[in-house]
């Protein structure tokens, strides 16, 4: 794993290739550096001084997202080292018996597996119009994994919760720096008693790796990335949302529609929980050239806790719109892939778009709600492209 030192000596020489004139920690890149994040190779480094990295439309071809091409977003420095012999997990707060678990306890507990579409609270962002301050993901801070662990219930059961306990905090080992307040967050306890929600250790069948949790993250199905911590160390049960930074007024989602460029008091907004239903166009890129004849047109659908009904998409900018094909991989909070075969009669230039519409009856919009920090943008999602003769 790399080491923080060695990181740094890699942001100078992106610096350098990028031109920039000053290394500043708090530079964030543009999509035209070259990430060389060890482990993550071709991914869009949006953030270094907290690893923030995204995935290029490119990669998302399989419905498991191979952990190397998985976003990473740290709100702080990860933990520069994890004994897995030393770590521990505590289970504390309004329970009955609290206990604390080692990694190898943890290991004697049944384990179970969530095929999980984590997507970040402010994926999309970049699309917002008026823009908002924040780390300016544009599709890809989603990917979709096999998560494996105990299940989160399974360990509340044996400390007993008491009838008081109502919301499930999560603390994780990140290095906080200076006077920023601590990423803890928490969750209502009818989510943490969820079969599905788990004490991750794995994905995609092999333990988590440092970037996404190691050696142990919350696993929220369905839920924004914010609600899965990783590097777990202590679970409290509380008799009241965590009062923190990142419950209030982070992460929060105002309880009427704001004016764009509006502000919004954090008592009139509420936890962001589920995500939103969403489509995303994978290929053709955006302002890329086909060629005249068969275009295919491929991407992916989710929903959070809700499954994709349908997904459609458009060759004439919203004119008329077709049914996309949807693959056969799916699992409750998974994505699925879609895909549209177009035959461009004529070249010229060309806006597609894509909606998907889901089990709830919600559908892609064509604004998506804005709001101060840019949360769960879900607009249809559209791709201009150049067919030539
Ligand atoms: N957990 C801790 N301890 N610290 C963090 O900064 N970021 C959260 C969440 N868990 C975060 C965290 C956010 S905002 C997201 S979107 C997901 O982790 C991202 O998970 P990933 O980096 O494994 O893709």
């Amino acid at each position: 794993m790399i080491s923080r030192r060695e990181l740094l000596k890699d942001a100078s020489f992106l610096l350098a290739a990028a031109g920039a004139a000053q290394p500043v920690l708090s530079w964030a890149a543009t999509q035209y550096d070259v990430p060389t994040i060890p482990g993550k190779d071709g991914m869009i480094l949006r953030s270094f001084r907290f690893l923030d990295v995204e995935m290029p439309m490119e990669f998302l071809n399989s419905w498991i997202t191979p952990v190397p091409h998985f976003f990473v977003r740290n709100h702080m420095h990860e933990p520069s080292t994890v004994d897995a012999a030393e770590w521990r997990l505590s289970v504390t707060g309004e329970v009955e018996k609290p206990f604390t678990l080692s990694l190898a306890d943890l290991g004697k507990v049944e384990s179970h597996t969530v095929i999980n579409t984590l997507e970040c609270a402010g994926n999309g962002r970049a699309f917002q119009h008026p823009s908002v301050p924040g780390i300016q993901w544009q599709r890809g801070a989603v990917g979709t994994a096999r998560f494996s662990g105990p299940r989160l219930r399974d360990l509340l059961q044996r400390a007993g919760v008491k009838t008081a306990g109502k919301h499930v905090m999560f603390r994780g080992l990140d290095e906080v720096p200076g006077k920023v307040p601590p990423f803890i967050r928490s969750i209502p306890i009818q989510k943490a008693m969820d079969t599905d929600t788990l004490v991750a250790t794995q994905m995609n069948g092999a333990p988590l790796e440092k970037h996404h949790g190691f050696p142990a993250r919350a696993l929220v199905p369905g839920w924004i990335g914010a609600a899965s911590c990783k590097w777990l160390t202590e679970i409290k049960i509380l008799d009241k949302e965590f009062d923190g930074n990142f419950m209030k007024p982070g992460y929060r989602f105002p309880n009427q529609p704001v004016a764009p460029g509006g502000s919004v008091n954090p008592d009139d907004a509420h936890p962001v929980t589920g995500l939103n239903v969403k489509s995303v166009i994978a290929s053709p890129a955006d302002d890329s050239k086909a060629k005249r004849g068969v275009v295919p047109i491929r991407g992916a659908a989710w929903a959070g806790e809700a499954d994709i009904a349908k997904v459609e998409v458009s060759t004439d900018a919203g004119a008329t719109w077709s049914p996309a094909r949807l693959a056969a991989d799916h699992a409750k909070y998974a994505w699925r892939l879609w895909s549209y075969s177009w035959e461009a009669a004529k070249s010229g230039e060309y806006t597609i778009l894509s909606r998907a519409a889901d089990t709830q009856g919600r559908s892609q919009p064509e604004t998506a709600a804005w709001n101060p920090s840019g949360y769960l943008y879900n607009a249809i999602d559209q791709v201009k492209i150049h067919v030539e003769a």
